[in-house]
């Protein structure tokens, strides 16, 4: 190769760096542009009468809706008050400080200061919220609410606790990063009723979609973390708590409307009962919901056109479950098990779930199932159910081969018939 069109060829590849990178900033540039069109017609409105009870009381019961103490408490700590670490695979988000406290909380914001907060991410001071605050899904809430969620945090007791700062790396921590990620996922928009549907439908999307951010767990993430599909909630595999939300998407006639309402509001019927993550939403949240409102939200979910079902590897294996193992899960099924959820898997009413034909036991994915084995749970506690019985965990008691086969068994009997377990998928959860 001679020095000249060695030399012709790093000025061509330079040219077309620089070209790419120009390219590149323009990119980034639309994108920003489009992140931060947004529809604001309800930017600026006259303070909500912090004085009307009726509105408060509405602010209140819409608070347990989006379950803001959830996220913006500490176990032990002052309601409202934040401080709770939001793990993200990018790194920590402190939720803040809700009370109205001036220095550390909202005390010196206005409603409109709220509302943007609310619907397009922004701080009261213009910066960019990171979605780890579900405000993808709040931008739904409409003006109205948004205002009677203001008037109740605004008459909370003010907590001085200031909010510990993110530790998310670099560069999801820059607000270049984020005005790109909402150029690219976030168009923000008030729930627009559907014309062609009933108000009770529309109720439940808007609860579903907005406030309620069920989005947030039942759909996948992509790579920078944005739910895709959060229309269709298909499921997904919850990053770093590794739960799995399941579709809630069924084939017609699969879930009757009354057990979806009645599992919501108690967190256990007789079919089955919440774990993990959706047992703190039932107790944080949807047990407190109104009856139309748990009504609609059924309506809706039952509207959705049912998930494809997708077969595992575990489930591809299924033919192959060696009869060893499966006897073996049954040894443990009778020792450690038929106590409780019964010699056939009918369980008891109201106190332990069955597991023949249980949505947990017979997932695709067997995280959840395998969870509650290892870890055991207490259903919530609720009006409906308020001494719920608990499932001792078996971590410490069975081995990780115990463990698979109890899990496969479990699967298979009864008329179950979802894939074995292996060892190697007990060892992944843990
Ligand atoms: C899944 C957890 C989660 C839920 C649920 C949640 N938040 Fe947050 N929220 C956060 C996090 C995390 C932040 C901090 C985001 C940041 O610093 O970028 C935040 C920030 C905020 C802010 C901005 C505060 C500031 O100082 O800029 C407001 C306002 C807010 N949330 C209100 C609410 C309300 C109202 C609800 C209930 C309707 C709610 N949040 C529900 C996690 C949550
Ligand atoms: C002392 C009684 C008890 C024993 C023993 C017990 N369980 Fe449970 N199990 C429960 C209770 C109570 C729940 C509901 C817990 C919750 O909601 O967190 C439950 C929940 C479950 C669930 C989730 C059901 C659902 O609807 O999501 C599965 C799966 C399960 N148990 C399997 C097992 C297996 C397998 C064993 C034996 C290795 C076992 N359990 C032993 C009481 C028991
Ligand atoms: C913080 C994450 C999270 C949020 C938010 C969440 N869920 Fe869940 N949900 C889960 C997990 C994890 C499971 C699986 C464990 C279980 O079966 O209880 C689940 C299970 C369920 C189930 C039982 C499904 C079945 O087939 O048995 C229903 C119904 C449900 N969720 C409805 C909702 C609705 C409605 C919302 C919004 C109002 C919501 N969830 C919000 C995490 C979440």
């Amino acid at each position: 190769m001679s020095a000249t069109s060695g030399a012709r060829r790093k000025r061509i590849a330079a040219r077309v760096l620089a070209i790419a990178l120009a390219l590149l900033a323009l990119a980034v540039a639309a994108l920003v542009a489009l992140g931060e069109h947004d529809d604001d017609a309800f930017a600026h409105r006259a303070p909500p009468s912090l004085a009307d009870a009726t509105l408060r009381a509405r602010g209140a019961y819409l608070a347990r809706v989006g379950n803001c103490a959830g996220c913006h408490s500490v176990r032990g700590g002052a309601p409202y008050a934040g401080g709770l670490g939001i793990a993200t695979p990018f790194g920590t988000v402190y939720a803040s400080n809700l009370t109205p406290d001036g220095a550390t909380g909202l005390g010196r914001w206005s409603a409109d200061d709220f509302w943007r907060a609310l619907h397009l991410g922004r701080s009261r001071d213009g910066h960019l919220l990171t979605p780890a605050f579900p405000y993808p899904n709040f931008s739904a809430v409409t003006r109205d609410d948004s205002d009677a969620l203001y008037a109740f945090l605004r008459t909370l007791p003010a907590v001085h606790q200031p909010t510990p700062a993110s530790t998310l790396r670099w560069p999801y921590r820059t607000q270049a990063a984020l005005a790109v990620w909402r150029g690219l996922y976030f168009r923000p928009a008030v729930f627009a009723p559907d014309a062609t549907r009933s108000a009770e439908w529309n109720r439940g999307a808007y609860l579903v979609r907005g406030l309620g951010h069920c989005s947030a767990c039942h759909a996948p993430r992509n790579w920078l973390g944005a739910s895709a599909a959060d229309r269709t909630l298909p499921g997904g595999l919850i990053p770093l708590q590794n739960w799995s939300a399941p579709a809630l998407a069924w084939a017609p006639g699969a879930v009757a409307a009354e057990e979806l309402q009645a599992l919501l509001r108690d967190g256990q019927t007789a079919h089955r009962a919440v774990l993990g993550p959706m047992a703190e939403v039932v107790f944080e949240s949807t047990q407190y919901l109104q009856t139309g409102d748990l009504a609609a939200i059924a309506a809706y979910l039952q509207a959705l056109p049912a998930a494809p079902v997708r077969r595992t590897h575990a489930e591809a294996a299924a033919a192959a479950a060696d009869a060893d193992l499966l006897r073996q899960g049954q040894a443990v099924y009778r020792k450690a098990c038929a106590d409780c959820h019964g010699a056939q898997g009918q369980g008891a009413a109201r106190a332990y779930p069955p597991l023949a034909g249980n949505a947990t036991v017979i997932a695709a994915q067997p995280i959840n199932l395998l969870r509650v084995i290892a870890e055991g749970g207490f259903a919530p506690v609720t009006a409906g159910n308020p001494r719920p019985y608990g499932m001792p965990p078996f971590a410490e008691r069975l081995s990780q081969r115990e463990i698979a086969a109890v899990a496969s068994y479990v699967r298979q009997a009864w008329g179950n018939d979802a894939g074995a377990v292996s060892e190697l998928d007990v060892l992944a959860v843990r």
